[in-house]
């Protein structure tokens, strides 16, 4: 049964590590994760954006897929159900379809209206015993069309974002979406402690997971940060791993052509690199 993400998040802060928020595109993606987080019996979020709920045939089919994965495949370890960077409108319609987990981004609209409006979707999760994510300062990079350009939060607006109730909050620190260009700077850990600072226990997201060195990973979780989103890491693994069967032309040896030949070596590399980010976020035998 998919679980809300504040308990394990909750107990990620207080043990000083971190939750791996694993975006799927396909069934693929979210069976490789599932059976990681078992076979490492650790917590995992998975991360759907409205582009890929689209892509799977909407929410509603997302939802089905993953009750039934866990179902059948007996996944007994916690499992959050989350909707990445969400509209408003997008936020209610998951919680309505069965997400029990979702991330409402307003970091787009000014402060005020950002804060009315995650009052409204906190009451809407409250209701359902469902978990909610804010954020504060868009994170830059490109996401479904959107670009920005690694921003840095206020700490104070974060603070005030903190006291409405949310469970988790993502605060750009300097972090981005997709291959960090090699100017990045790296990220503002001044920023970091301070928004920790302001917001004591909350736990904190790092969006933007993919490329960020070992070494900031870990001293960003010694600052609070308890989840951690990666996507694009995920995809290009697959993506080379798919291309090597291709170009080893295994893909014409008997049937190789087969989707479930094809796409093995893809899958086998997302639950490889699934499970070398539980280990470096902490989060194995945490479950
Ligand atoms: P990456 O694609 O950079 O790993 O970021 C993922 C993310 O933050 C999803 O919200």
């Amino acid at each position: 049964m998919l679980v809300s993400a504040k308990e394990m998040l909750i107990k990620a802060k207080a043990g000083k590590y971190a939750i791996g928020h694993i975006n799927i595109n396909n069934l693929e993606w979210a069976k490789a994760t599932l059976l990681t987080a078992q076979e490492n019996n650790s917590p995992v979020i998975l991360g759907v954006s409205e582009g890929a709920g689209k892509y799977m045939g909407g929410y509603k089919t997302v939802v089905g897929m993953v009750n039934g994965l866990m179902d059948e495949l007996n996944i007994t370890v916690p499992v959050a159900l989350h909707l990445d960077h969400g509209t408003y409108e997008g936020a209610i319609e998951c919680l309505e379809k069965g997400f029990s987990s979702v991330m409402f981004d307003g970091s787009h609209y000014p402060i005020e209206e950002n804060i009315e409006k995650t009052k409204d979707i906190i009451r809407r999760a409250k209701a359902l015993g469902a978990s909610v994510e804010a954020e504060v300062g868009a994170i830059g990079g490109e996401e479904d069309g959107v670009i920005g350009g690694g921003e840095v939060a206020d700490p104070e607006e974060c603070q005030r974002i903190a006291e409405l109730g949310v469970d988790m909050l993502a605060a750009g620190i300097g972090n981005i979406h997709g291959v960090y260009p090699p100017t990045w700077t790296g990220l503002n850990f001044e920023v970091l402690a301070e928004i920790q600072k302001r917001t004591g226990t909350m736990p904190l997201v790092l969006h933007g997971g993919t490329g960020i060195p070992d070494d900031m990973i870990k001293k960003a979780i010694s600052l609070g940060v308890s989840k951690i989103n990666v996507n694009t890491e995920c995809q290009l693994v697959f993506a080379e791993a798919t291309r090597k069967y291709i170009e080893e032309g295994k893909d014409l040896q008997g049937k190789g052509y087969d989707p479930r030949k094809l796409l093995k070596p893809g899958y086998e590399a997302i639950k490889e690199k699934v499970k070398e980010k539980m280990i470096l976020f902490g989060s194995v035998n945490k479950a």
